[in-house]
Order: C-alpha cells, then sequence, then structure tokens
C-alpha cells in the first residue's frame, strides 16, 4: 500500500511537468529579461511557436546586483505559454525558494555553484519534486569546481558574462571553457550558454560544444524576435 501511494505521489509530483528537448538538438531560449514586461504575454506569444524553451532570469538584490522577479510573475505568465520553462536562479537561497518556482510552473531550475548553500542538497530538492535540474557557473569559477556535481543534472549552463544584466558582450574565452564543460557531460546532457549570444557568437559557441543558448537583448531586444530566433539559427554553422 505504501509503496503504491509513494509512486501515486511520484506521479502526482511530476504531472504536467515539462522535460527538456531530447539530446541532440540546438535550442535557443529566450530571456525574458529584454522583454515588456508591461506587456509580457503578448512579446511571449511572439516566440511560442519558435523556440522550445523559455529562459526565466530569477534576481534577489544579493547574489547579484538587481532585482527581477519570483514565483508571482512566473504562476502568471505559465497561463500564457507551453514552453518549457527555465528558471535560472541567481539567489543566495535556491534550497528554500526551488519549491515555490516549480509550484509556480517552472519545469527546471538551475542554481548557481556559487550560491552559499550546499549544493547536493540543492539538487536533490529539485530533482525530488520532479523538475529538470541545471547547474551554473560565473566567468571567474573555474570549470573544475563542477566535477563532483555534473553527474547529477541534466544540464549546466556556462555564464558568458558576470551575472545580473542583459545586454553585455560576451566573454571571449566562453568556447575554451565550453570545450572543457562538454568534455565532461554525457550525451544527453545539455550545455546552456547565457549572456551576449547573438548572430556574432553563436556559432563560434556551438562549435565549441553548446547545443542550449540562452538570449535576451539579441531577441527581444529586436522588433521582430521570432525573425531574430531564425537570424541566429541561420547564423550556426
Ligand atoms: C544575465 C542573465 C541572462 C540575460 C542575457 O544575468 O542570466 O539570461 O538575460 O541577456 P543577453 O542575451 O542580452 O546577454
Ligand atoms: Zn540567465
Amino acid at each position: 500500500m505504501i509503496v503504491i501511494l509513494t509512486q501515486l505521489y511520484d506521479i502526482y509530483k511530476g504531472f504536467d511537468m515539462k522535460q527538456l528537448p531530447a539530446t541532440p538538438s540546438i535550442e535557443i531560449a529566450p530571456s525574458i529579461l529584454s522583454a515588456d514586461f508591461a506587456d509580457l504575454a503578448r512579446h511571449i506569444a511572439t516566440i511560442e511557436n519558435s523556440v522550445k524553451i523559455l529562459h526565466l532570469d530569477v534576481m534577489d538584490g544579493h547574489f547579484v546586483p538587481n532585482i527581477t522577479f519570483g514565483p508571482c510573475l512566473i504562476k502568471k505568465i505559465r497561463h500564457h505559454s507551453d514552453l518549457f520553462f527555465d528558471a535560472h536562479l541567481m539567489i543566495d537561497n535556491p534550497i528554500k525558494y526551488a519549491p515555490e518556482f516549480i509550484k509556480a510552473g517552472s519545469d527546471g531550475i538551475t542554481i548557481h555553484l556559487e550560491s552559499p548553500c550546499d549544493t547536493m542538497d540543492a539538487i536533490r530538492v529539485i530533482r525530488d519534486l520532479g523538475a529538470s535540474v541545471g547547474i551554473s557557473l560565473k566567468p571567474g569559477t573555474p570549470v573544475e569546481q563542477l566535477h563532483p556535481y555534473v553527474e547529477y543534472v541534466d544540464m549546466v549552463l556556462l555564464m558568458t558574462v558576470e551575472p545580473g544584466f542583459g545586454g553585455q558582450a560576451f566573454m571571449t574565452d566562453g568556447p575554451e571553457r565550453a570545450r572543457k564543460i562538454r568534455n565532461m557531460l554525457r550525451d544527453d546532457q545539455r550545455l546552456e550558454v547565457d549572456g551576449g549570444i547573438d548572430v556574432g557568437t553563436a556559432s563560434l559557441i556551438v562549435q565549441a560544444g553548446a547545443d542550449t543558448l540562452v538570449a535576451g537583448n539579441a531577441i527581444f531586444g529586436k522588433p521582430d524576435p521570432a525573425q531574430a530566433v531564425s537570424d541566429i539559427l541561420a547564423s550556426i554553422c
């Protein structure tokens, strides 16, 4: 009886949770950080049929020097989109808040290696709630620090700008760092890259092994976001 109840609970926990697109594929993940927050549903609708992942940058003003939004906003936009919601938590306490972000409709939670919490506990909490797990590292963090955790995650998120703000320039050591991380990953794990991705940088980073490209300014900063997605994909060779 207990076994059946546990299994039912597991199914309930993961109910309606979307999975990351299967590898291998190149995915563009537009970041709403550059979208029009006063008209967010309409702005997201412009790319709804062009991508599979929507990137949600959560900042708490402590871990990074900027504040964005929390679970309330994610819950609201969940009613307007069927995309995989990829919540990038740039916050001090992901263990405390990850369950709320999942309950609000996030399908994947990415935590930072540098957050002052037990990284393994954070991974466990997210996994137990049925969401996909990502781990991110800032530009100054040696990629070797991923080693203890990398086998337990679905995705690694490599920052190619200092987290906190959109519209910054892509850091040129990104491809070299991406190559090192790709060598640590299994074929079924995604390598996402975030910061300064546009038609000039996308190809470089894909050649280095990235398969999931976050782009804010280069998509929602353009008059035609769907066309901007096509332009980035077309630039990749
Ligand atoms: C920055 C965020 C990024 C940001 C990227 O801390 O994590 O997701 O939106 O913005 P662009 O693509 O404009 O560099
Ligand atoms: Zn991000």
